[in-house]
């Protein structure tokens, strides 16, 4: 694969899924763009990425779910580069809790990250894709078609993105823009330690995960990396509107 003089606008690249997917793009030549709200974690996942092929990417310190954020991400994206080839919407964030249990407050947050930024940032990023004739990837979850009812705030959020990618990869593909999404089963991230997990109890359920999946292992977000890579590649350039399941099996059980 290869990224050169390719511009990819990743959110959420400061930790997990994002920052994986940055080191592993980061390897292929690409200009990089890096959202986060952690600067420091951000910096160093940039240091990564310079260290792969020397090219500095750019650190954008921004909250998505506020709209002078979100238009400043496309702004010094564009200031930098010039350009956007790849927009990868991935910054999320997970409420725990059923029908009974989640409040307003968390139900307004997780569609403000997981969903509302999502449709903002993609539709200040469409004319600049139209442009390059570029693509974005979506990160969703295998969530958005197996009922989790313990986190109906997410799933609904999902559910929401899935429908967003089908949608706009119909309404772009005359310009030229293809649109998909991955949809990852269980991965270790941060995303679980930030409700208040401790490590046994992450440890725990990565276990139950693991053990519960077809395959037995868990999803490596090196893998999930690579699979957002080549939906953003020219080597996917007949693939759109399409969300794939990266689960070692689990929406099969
Ligand atoms: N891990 C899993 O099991 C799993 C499974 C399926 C799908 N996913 C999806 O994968 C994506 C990445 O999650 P992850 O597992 O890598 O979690 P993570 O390690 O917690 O990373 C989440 C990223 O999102 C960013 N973020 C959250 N809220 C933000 C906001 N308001 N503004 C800007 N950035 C924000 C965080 O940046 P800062 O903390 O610096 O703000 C961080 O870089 C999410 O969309 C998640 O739903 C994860």
């Amino acid at each position: 694969m290869d990224f050169t003089d390719k511009v990819v606008l990743i959110t959420g690249a400061s930790s997990g899924l994002g920052a994986a997917t940055a080191i592993h793009l980061s390897k292929f030549s690409a200009k990089l763009a890096l959202v986060g709200r952690k600067e420091l974690n951000l910096k160093r996942i940039a240091l990564y990425c310079e260290n792969a092929k020397g090219l500095k990417p750019h650190t954008i310190t921004a909250d998505v779910t506020e709209d002078g954020d979100v238009q400043r991400i496309i702004d010094e994206t564009i200031e930098t580069f010039g350009k956007i080839d790849v927009l990868i919407n991935n910054a999320g964030v997970v409420a725990m809790g059923g029908i009974k249990k989640t409040d307003m407050e968390a139900y307004d947050k997780v569609m403000s990250v997981n969903m509302r930024a999502v449709f903002h940032l993609t539709s200040l990023a469409v004319p600049h894709l139209q442009n390059s004739k570029g693509c974005i990837v979506n990160v969703s979850s295998i969530t958005s078609t197996k009922p989790n009812p313990k986190m109906l705030a997410y799933n609904v959020s999902k559910a929401a993105l899935d429908h967003f990618t089908k949608c706009i990869a119909l309404e772009l593909a005359p310009d030229g823009i293809r649109v998909n999404s991955v949809n990852p089963g269980f991965v270790k991230t941060n995303i679980m330690k930030d409700l208040g997990l401790s490590e046994d109890q992450l440890e725990m359920i990565a276990q139950n995960m693991a053990s519960g999946n077809p395959l037995k292992k868990l999803v490596e977000p090196d893998e999930v990396a690579n699979l957002i890579a080549f939906l953003a590649s020219d080597k996917a350039k007949s693939i759109t509107g399409c969300t794939y399941p990266i689960d070692g099996g689990r929406l099969l059980v």
